[in-house]
């Protein structure tokens, strides 16, 4: 019960989910992983971002975690795999959370989802949504320089606008004009103040990180196995640049991150 949960992405993206976990569970300890070196995921193979996410999950398994968070839309391909690997411990992803969040929101659609050109392409969250019963139209866009942009710490000002614009201008022009846009990426959510305000105030913007922060803590319950307080902790590993990861990783998480906390990993030995 005692033991961290453990959250992985290919870099300070799932950190936005992490921000979600801690508020909704400040009880848990976490450790979380970000493949920096590997960055990004989502132009790789499927095949390579399974090897990838089966090496990262396994690494926060020696560290002692009582279940993994897959915060990586894109890693979200390998759920099959990594939940056999791992059994019996809890694996959660973020799409169908993301799926059920845009489907609250716009319940009628149309839903635009912005994501990974390997999200797109792998169709996991129409997969998702259709899965949970709906027949709403969908529209998809891969938005492959937002990763890099964000990583850089580049989140507002000319340069993004330009490139938000290049993505949402064709998406949103579809007609009717999409009610929701899902941020089909967790490193989307700091692009969110930009992204609304160029999408107009008729969509609403949704993630997955307050739906998969209430299915992890749902999950804990069901599982009797939610910490029952007293001393919690908070570790990062990265597998490239800890001091980077520590300066940029704050704007993705929404508070300072102590270098000292960021161990550098190596998952390939
Ligand atoms: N943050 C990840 C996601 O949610 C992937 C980013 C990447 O490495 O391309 O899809």
């Amino acid at each position: 019960m005692s033991a961290p949960i453990g959250v992985f992405d290919s870099g300070m993206g799932g950190l936005t989910v992490l921000r979600a976990l801690m508020a909704r569970l400040p009880r848990e300890s976490f450790v979380y992983l970000g493949d920096t070196a590997r960055l990004p995921y989502g132009t790789k193979s499927a095949d390579t971002v399974r090897r990838y996410a089966l090496q990262a999950s396994s690494a926060l398994v020696a560290r002692g975690v009582k279940m993994v968070v897959v915060a990586c839309n894109t890693a979200s391909i390998s759920l099959p795999a990594l939940k056999t690997a791992l059994d019996p411990l809890p694996v959660i992803g973020v799409i169908e959370p993301g799926a059920q969040a845009a489907l609250a929101a716009a319940p009628q659609g149309p839903i635009a989802i912005i994501a990974t050109e390997g999200t797109v392409k792998g169709g996991a969250y129409r997969s998702a949504i259709r899965a949970l019963g709906s027949n709403v139209p969908i529209a998809q866009q891969a938005c492959s320089l937002f990763v890099p942009m964000t990583e850089e710490g580049l989140i507002d000002g000319p340069i993004v606008e330009a490139v938000i614009h290049r993505y949402l201008d064709p998406l949103l022009a579809t007609v009717p004009k999409p009610k929701c846009l899902l941020l089909g990426c967790t490193h989307y959510p700091v692009l969110k103040p930009v992204l609304a305000r160029l999408a107009g105030s008729d969509v609403v913007l949704v993630d997955s990180a307050i739906t998969t922060a209430d299915a992890v803590a749902a999950l804990l319950k069901a599982r009797d196995m939610a910490s029952a307080g007293g001393s919690h902790t908070l570790k990062f590993l990265a597998t490239d640049a800890p001091d980077r990861f520590a300066r940029v990783g704050e704007i993705f998480l929404g508070q300072p991150i102590d270098p000292g906390l960021v161990e550098l990993i190596d998952l390939q030995s």
